[in-house]
């Protein structure tokens, strides 16, 4: 496939697309954003820099030492291992944009969750490559018997996965992480593990692949649970052999991520526990809202994490699930984004963000729950 036949095959994300045509009314429960303020830690990190004289450079393509350290312990990684095992990228878009062109050639294959975040085929596309969905199990986890059968299928340069997963909330058991990072390993695949949305959980604390393995890599960021997506920070943190190439696309894509969002999310960082509680206590009053909202609508079971709840579409609509969702949009005025988005397992399914301002949440709920009930 030639570079131009790469870029045109690319597509605006349905997740995006959904919003443009709206009505001017429209509650927007399809983007996947915190919907609480910066929290403050970082915003006295950026007054800090906004108060000092000084020449405000570039900074280590690498990422600033402060960030660098701050992920290092986040990861429990040992102090003389991190310049090595830590990539600072422009949220972990830009890590993931990096990993894929740095390791996934024309021609070869990319394994990504169906249902799964739209980015992963994507970029598998820029690359040349072919995206092969692979299935996730009951509830959204990730199956390692479906995935490592995957593995079989040709010349398979890298592996997503994602957990707790976006769009459907499905989680990772350690057993399951460890049987995906050795079927990986055997396979000569790189495993990408994204987990941006790890401190995004009501339940128990979700698994990294870290907690089994140092091998393949754990992308996150700063943007969904330290509920700053605005900053665009994020990281890489794993084998360094597999990060060295992909620090050189990051560079040429970059230079670095911005040096004042750095030290915000350093911020951040530091003040985990604090930052963290908040998330929990804004997740737990939006799931509450959900959780109570009307039985049509109602999420089923709890999510490993993350802040979707992923709902059936009524069995009449269940055929064309973005037509569905266009109407609940252009006639009941709420955003919400068909399943379909994320692949073709999604069909059936609607994805509603509920990281938003819960007051709105419970008005969109409530708009939509008529189009579940009557044809
Ligand atoms: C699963 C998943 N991975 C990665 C990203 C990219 O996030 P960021 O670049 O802000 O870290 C998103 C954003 O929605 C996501 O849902």
């Amino acid at each position: 496939m030639s570079t131009a036949t790469r870029v045109t095959s690319l597509s605006p994300s349905l997740i995006r697309a959904m919003s443009v045509g709206a009505p001017p009314e429209a509650i927007d429960l399809g983007l996947g954003v915190p919907g609480w303020a910066l929290p403050e830690p970082a915003r006295a990190a950026l007054a800090r820099c906004a108060d000092r004289d000084e020449p405000l450079g570039y900074g280590p393509n690498g990422g600033v030492p402060e960030l660098v350290a701050a992920v290092g312990d986040y990861h429990l990684l040992a102090n003389a291992d991190r310049a090595d095992q830590v990539m600072v990228t422009a949220g972990s878009q830009a890590a993931l944009t990096a990993l894929f062109l740095a390791h996934v050639s024309p021609g070869q294959i990319v394994l990504v969750p169906d249902p799964g975040f739209p980015a992963y085929a994507t970029l598998a596309r820029l690359a040349g490559a072919l995206p092969v969905p692979y299935r996730l199990g009951a509830q959204g986890a990730l199956d390692p018997a479906v995935f490592t059968a995957a593995l079989d299928t040709g010349d398979v340069a890298l592996a997503v996965i994602n957990h707790p997963g976006n769009p459907t909330g499905g989680g990772a058991s350690l057993d399951a992480l460890a049987a995906v990072a050795s079927a990986s390993r055997a396979a000569g695949a790189v495993l990408v593990s994204d987990e941006v949305y790890r401190e995004v959980h009501l339940g128990p604390r979700p698994a990294s692949l870290r907690d089994v393995t140092d091998s393949g890599v754990v992308v996150s960021s700063v943007s969904k649970g330290w509920a700053a997506p605005g900053l665009r920070v994020g990281w890489a943190v794993g084998d360094p052999a597999l990060l060295q190439p992909a620090r050189l696309v990051h560079n040429a894509m970059t230079t670095s991520a911005a040096q004042t969002s750095q030290l915000a999310a350093t911020a951040l960082l530091r003040a985990s526990d604090q930052v963290l509680r908040q998330t929990r206590r804004e997740l737990i009053t939006r799931w509450s809202v959900a959780q109570t909202g009307p039985a049509a609508v109602r999420p089923v079971g709890t999510p490993a994490g993350g802040f979707y709840a992923w709902i059936p579409v009524p069995q009449w609509a269940a055929h064309d699930t973005t037509g569905f969702c266009l109407r609940v949009r252009d006639e009941g005025s709420v955003v919400v984004v068909p399943g379909t988005a994320f692949g073709a397992a999604g069909e059936g399914f609607v994805r509603v963000s509920c990281g938003g301002d819960p007051k709105l949440l419970a008005q969109g709920l409530a708009r939509m729950a008529p189009f579940w009930e009557a044809p």
